[in-house]
């Protein structure tokens, strides 16, 4: 079952070298031995594609899960480039330690310190340069202080956890985070003050500082910066690093403080911050809806460190930052709740805020006395719908968005069903939440899918990883789940452990046959999103995850790419299908949607064993002719196979045109373990483009 010896794809390679030693009799051969084993498998799916028996399917049906956890935004999608920008995550109290911030010079000619002294008020630490050199006497670069963004300090040790799912950097000198491009862009912005005049300069370096990719200098009279004062410059770098660093550097004698230091490339998505390559996958997904922060983020191991909306609003120079404690590291908290909102608008996708319900993973709040949690959960929705004059409305006004934002989903807590005061306190968050926002739909921990909730709700929570035949197998798992009272969310959904690695194609087509089903049944289950989105491989907290980036580079897992083939099924009917013969290893579905103007029926079936199978499409119900296929197959030699950034597209879908795109009854192959749809055209007749077909045809 675990190990595909052969594919075509490798038969080909096997033809294209016996080619090249004069014969190709063993790809031959193969050919037919498939093509013989294909039709020793052979099913039959009947559609019937008349509209009118099939069943719509939600708008919402698929979504993604944005968690701050694997570095997804601070260090992620939020593009800021410095870390610790403000000097806070090494605690309040002094002395306090600056990583990842380091020292240039040495002790006879710098010392740095933090204090207290910062101009803001939720954040008051800030950093103090004693320069004790002057001029020449100076090294020629200069002293003062570099951020090398995320990484960059070999000392670094992961904590040891035991869930199989927690993975572990490779943390080493090499992994810096700034990711600095020849010609672009960066606007720094920081605060600083000085007793004498300041000489400074603001540079993007190499990682060992001795390549400069660009500089500017902040000149100023002592009078001028005696207090804390803002400065701006733009820099543009001259050459490409993606391991640079941000260095502040002086050869003036004197004491200079900085604070809220932070580095944007100006060419950020929309302007509003978000890395551009990342944003892209997540918007190539259709995502119908996008659910935040967390996960556990929202509910922190002590609730001391839990996500908390009002410390990451308002300007960013005075948000404190926070540690989240259940992914073990320090985020500035630039991507706050505004920005989520923002987010989900800029991508076109529903927010569906997760809101913390006082419980942590070691506490839980009594449900006497939740009420302060509940009104920071109202208040939060007011920040997001308030009018702009409303008390919290107006901060998100004030930050340059008057018009709300469309909040129409919140789910009370992640994984809390099971705490005894989860109930207590759910009804408290329902109760007020339907009282000041009827319209809002409540999401609860409990999952209803086997037995109907003891309490109201909207929605419930379903959250699976498991192994990938399970999961598989899961694709009936709603078959039978009441249709009455509330829906599924199916929030959290992944192969996990040694089936999956760090994202094989075992774990992905585990995954297809489960989303086929959960299509099928999307009377019930409205909503579907994977777990985790994003992972930075400088500090892997969760594997296997469905985008995988660096400061530089980034690619899909087989498990984003088998969302891809979902992308049209949100609002699109379920056509009523039926397999026959021997299915144990396969599902299928069919759904018909329009796209630019377009009518399209299309098939998709999942082959989760290990020989070919025919399948045999046989439709009905249909008044036009089928006028073009197109088939997208997603496979690879070995079923544990996983890209890389080295082989980023080893698995992505492979798109080709089938021949006899007109006949309503069409047999394709299905290579064993891959996934496959086909887009038949109920239209465009000048669609038939026949390229040459990767797998052999069964007439
Ligand atoms: O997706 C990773 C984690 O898995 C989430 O934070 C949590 O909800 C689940 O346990």
């Amino acid at each position: 079952m675990m190990g595909m010896e052969y594919s075509w794809k490798f038969l080909k390679s096997v033809c294209i070298f016996s080619l090249l030693l004069g014969s190709c009799s063993a790809y031959d051969q193969s050919l037919v031995d498939a093509r013989e084993d294909a039709e020793k498998h052979s099913v039959t799916l009947h559609v019937d594609a008349s509209n009118a028996t099939g069943r719509p399917i939600p708008e919402t049906l698929f979504g993604i899960f944005f968690e701050e956890i694997n570095h997804a935004g601070a260090g992620g999608l939020w593009a800021e480039l410095v870390s610790n920008r403000g000097f806070e995550a090494g605690g309040q109290n002094i002395p306090s330690n600056i990583w990842p911030w380091s020292v240039i010079g040495d002790e006879s000619s710098i010392y740095v310190v933090t204090d207290r002294s910062s101009c803001f008020e939720r954040n008051k630490i800030s950093l103090r340069m004693e320069v004790l050199c002057h001029s020449n006497a100076c090294p020629s670069q200069g002293v003062g202080v570099y951020n090398p963004g995320y990484w960059g300090m070999v000392a670094f040790i992961s904590h040891i956890l035991s869930n199989a799912n927690y993975a572990f950097s490779s943390i080493n000198g090499e992994m810096r985070f700034q990711n600095i491009e020849s010609g672009k862009k960066y606007k720094v912005a920081l605060y600083m003050r000085s007793t004498g005049d300041i000489d400074v300069s603001v540079s993007f370096t190499s990682s060992d500082g001795l390549l400069t990719l660009a500089s500017e200098k902040i000149i100023a009279l002592a009078s001028d910066v005696s207090n804390w004062t803002k400065k701006e410059l733009l820099l543009e770098a001259n050459g490409t690093d993606h391991g640079a660093r941000l260095q502040l550097t002086t050869t003036k004698k004197g004491s200079v403080w900085f604070d809220q230091v932070s580095a944007m490339p100006v060419d950020t998505y929309k302007g509003h911050g978000f890395r551009n390559d990342l944003l892209k996958m997540m918007v190539d997904l259709k995502p119908r809806f996008i659910r935040f922060p967390g996960g556990c983020f929202v509910e922190g191991v002590w609730l001391r460190n839990a996500f908390r909306w009002k410390e990451t609003v308002g300007a960013w120079e005075e948000r404190p930052g926070h540690f989240g404690d259940v992914w073990d590291y320090w985020t500035d908290d630039g991507l706050g709740h505004f920005e989520f909102f923002q987010l989900a608008e800029d991508i076109g996708a529903a927010p569906i805020w997760v809101v913390n319900n006082g419980i942590s993973h070691n506490e839980q709040v009594e449900t006497a006395s939740v009420m302060p949690f509940v009104q920071e959960a109202l208040e939060g929705i007011e920040f997001a719908r308030g009018d702009s004059n409303s008390t919290w409305g107006s901060v998100r006004a004030a930050m340059g968005h008057p018009e709300p934002f469309e909040l129409k989903y919140v789910a009370v807590g992640n994984e809390d069903c099971n705490f005894k005061n989860y109930r207590g306190n759910y009804l408290k968050f329902y109760n007020a939440i339907k009282n000041a926002y009827p319209d809002i739909k409540i999401i609860s921990n409990c999952d209803g899918s086997s037995q109907p909730l003891d309490h109201p709700a909207d929605y419930y929570d379903y959250h699976i990883y498991t192994l990938a035949m399970d999961l598989f197998s899961m694709s009936h798992k709603f078959d039978n789940a009441s249709r009455n009272g509330p829906k599924a969310f199916v929030s959290e959904y992944a192969v996990n452990k040694t089936d999956a690695n760090s994202g094989s194609l075992l774990a992905a087509l585990g995954e297809a046959g489960f989303l086929l089903g959960l299509e099928k049944n999307s009377d019930i289950v409205r909503m579907a999103s994977y777990a985790p989105l994003f992972v930075n491989t400088n500090n892997r907290r969760w594997i296997p995850d469905a985008i995988v980036f660096n400061a530089s580079h980034l690619y899909g897992t087989p498990s984003y790419w088998v969302q891809h083939f979902f992308t049209e099924s949100s609002g699109a009917t379920l056509l009523n299908s039926t397999l026959n013969g021997i299915t144990s290893h396969l599902e299928a579905s069919a759904i018909s949607f329009q796209t630019n103007g377009s009518d399209y029926i299309q098939i998709k079936a999942v082959n989760f064993g290990n020989k070919s199978v025919s399948l045999k499409v046989s439709v009905t119900g249909l008044d036009t002719k089928l006028s073009g296929s197109k088939k997208t197959v997603l496979t690879s030699a070995s079923v544990m196979d996983e890209n890389s950034f080295s082989n980023p597209d080893m698995i992505v879908p492979q798109e080709s045109w089938l021949e006899k795109p007109e006949e309503l009854d069409l047999t394709v192959v299905l290579p064993p373990y891959s996934f496959s749809s086909f887009d038949l055209s109920k239209e465009s007749a000048n669609m038939k483009t026949l390229i040459s077909d990767s797998y052999p045809k069964i007439d």
